[in-house]
């Protein structure tokens, strides 16, 4: 499997800067971290869900919307955009950086936008990435489960998929 825009995204400079500057400002969080870790993780589920699914998938569009989804955090914490809108700007503008085709742009950026809401409407590869996303959590054994604002319906309480 040769995922060529993940990695280009992977070896881009403002996308590593970025990711390092979310570990500076997370090292002290005490809910769930936004790393490589859990960028990799909601792309293996995702494609996990697909496959159990028969939802026909791209794996270097889910791989390369994983990487980028929470990217946005960081302009969450300087200057309070919730990080899906702040992600999908970022987003538009590495993958503009790295001559990303505009359809494949499209639909990373519509998987970052429908990342944190569970709404109907959304397509089958929206709900499936929402989903793995809150299924690459541990709250079944979180520390911060009464502290932590989640929903009960959002939270990951049994391993599965
Ligand atoms: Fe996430």
């Amino acid at each position: 499997m040769k995922l060529e825009l993940t990695n280009k995204i992977l070896k881009d400079q403002r996308y590593r800067s970025l990711v390092n500057e979310l570990e500076m400002l997370e090292k002290d969080r005490i809910f769930c971290g936004h790393d490589i870790e859990h960028f990799l993780n909601v792309a293996r589920i995702a494609l996990i869900l697909c496959q159990e699914k028969g939802i026909e998938a791209d794996s270097d569009i889910i791989y390369a919307a994983a990487l980028l989804h929470d990217i946005g955090r960081v302009e969450e914490y300087r200057s309070g955009t919730p990080h899906d809108k702040a992600s999908a700007v970022i987003a538009e503008d590495i993958l503009t950086g790295i001559n990303c085709p505009g359809e494949m742009k499209r639909e990373i950026i519509s998987l970052i936008s429908a990342h944190r809401t569970a709404e109907s409407g959304k397509t089958e590869l929206e709900k499936v990435f929402f989903r793995a996303d809150k299924k690459s959590r541990l709250c079944f054994c979180c520390k911060a489960q009464a502290e932590c604002n989640w929903p009960e319906y959002k939270r990951n309480n049994e391993i599965g998929v």
